[in-house]
């Protein structure tokens, strides 16, 4: 008798049954949709991450360039963007890891290449200047220091983050 109670019948198994496969057909296609529109805003700022660049034996108190690549998310578009940096050690052992990117019109700046002021960051671009430490030079077109990378050293590797803008000089 009491079988009879929790019996279960046709049309309720097959209400049962159609609603649950039409729930789960139902959430397999809306996952999809609703992960496409929310997940790049979910998602951390593009390019955040740390790369490792070089390993600290490495880098001496002479500015040198290391090239890199990090990936870069463009809402839905994932690529590898080709990065460098000039990186040395201070006295006080302190990295420094300058952006080569010139602040005055994005020229691509190198180390000890103008002979009349050796030591100093130039930009062949427009004759722009730079102090060891990313300083401009006043007098010369760049009106603010080179940006300077956030970086962490683990396991005797160097890695990298964003390059940030300093105060003007
Ligand atoms: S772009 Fe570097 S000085 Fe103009």
């Amino acid at each position: 008798m009491s079988d009879n109670k929790h019996r279960v019948t046709r049309r309720q198994f097959l209400n049962y049954t159609l609603t649950g496969v039409g729930g789960f057909m139902a959430a397999g296609m809306l996952m999809p949709m609703l992960r496409f529109a929310f997940d790049p805003i979910l998602k951390d700022e593009a390019g955040t991450e740390m790369v490792a660049v070089a390993d600290v034996k490495e880098i001496t108190t002479e500015p040198k360039r290391f090239d890199f690549k990090v990936k870069v998310k463009d809402a839905w578009y994932e690529s590898e963007e080709p990065k460098s940096a000039w990186v040395y050690k201070t006295d006080k052992g302190e990295i420094i890891a300058l952006s080569p990117i010139c602040k005055h019109l994005g020229c691509t700046v190198d180390w000890n290449t103008d002979k009349e002021h050796p030591n100093q960051f130039f930009c062949p671009c427009h004759y722009g200047r730079y102090e060891k430490d990313g300083t401009n030079v006043p007098g010369t077109p760049p009106q603010a220091p080179l940006d300077r990378y956030e970086y962490k050293v683990k396991d005797g590797k160097l890695y990298l983050g964003k390059a940030k803008p300093r105060k003007e000089a």
